[in-house]
């Protein structure tokens, strides 16, 4: 009988990284996704990463985590507008980020995404999407933020299975070579979905796929 091959997140865990949950309160996020940022960030000793959408800082703070763990002088930029029908939430950002010891990892940018995007320096080596789900703001997004990845970078995306957003699962499937010439393409399907693409990175050569992650070129 053959041992089956673990999964990636398992064979990362068991490769005696330490893990720190960000956040117990947010339950609905799926974990794989927290996972993948962190261990990819320790693996790749990543040191600037962008988040587009930030909202109470559960990804940032599996970033921010990993850069902490493996004693990385790296940041976080996350953007968000912090407000949502006039209610504010920055003051909650930060605690979250506080009450994980990752503050001095992250810097938030307060604003619109499209207008806080161009003023980002470039070499960006992991950007994380997880804002409006439009076709047209994704399309938007790419343009401004592809040019500013580094040659050796990460863009993921959350809820690229997510039936709720049809065009933007669309675009998301088929449209984004044409923004980022990715070499390795990673799926989670589960849930809402959560693609990687990768350049100049050995993503294929560390990820093991299982029932639910497809593996493409
Ligand atoms: C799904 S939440 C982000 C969750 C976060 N990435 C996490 O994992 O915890 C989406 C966030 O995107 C922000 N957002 C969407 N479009 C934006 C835009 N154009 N500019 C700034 N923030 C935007 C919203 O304010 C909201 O907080």
């Amino acid at each position: 009988m053959t041992t089956p091959t673990p999964s990636w997140p398992t064979m990362w865990h068991s490769s005696g990284w330490s893990l720190h949950l960000p956040d117990e309160g947010v339950q609905s996020a799926v974990a794989y996704h927290g996972l993948f940022l962190y261990y990819a960030t320790i693996a790749d000793g990543i040191t600037y990463a962008v988040e587009l959408g930030s909202q109470y800082g559960w990804s940032a703070c599996w970033i921010a985590g990993a850069m902490r763990d493996r004693g990385l002088a790296g940041l976080v930029h996350c953007v968000d507008h912090f407000n949502e029908g006039g209610v504010e939430y920055q003051a909650k950002w930060e605690q979250n980020l506080t009450r994980w010891g990752v503050a001095q990892w992250v810097v938030p940018h307060r604003g619109d995404i499209l207008e806080i995007l161009p003023t980002l320096p470039g070499g960006i080596q992991l950007a994380f999407i997880n804002s409006w789900h439009s076709r047209a703001h994704l399309q938007k997004e790419l343009e401004l933020l592809c040019p500013k990845l580094a040659e050796c970078s990460l863009l993921c995306l959350h809820d690229t299975f997510n039936p709720e957003f049809p065009q933007y699962v669309n675009f998301a499937q088929f449209e984004l070579e044409q923004f980022f010439p990715f070499e390795g393409r990673l799926d989670f399907q589960e849930a809402s979905g959560f693609t990687i693409l990768s350049r100049g990175h050995r993503l294929r050569e560390r990820v093991s796929p299982g029932p639910n992650c497809v593996i493409g070129d």
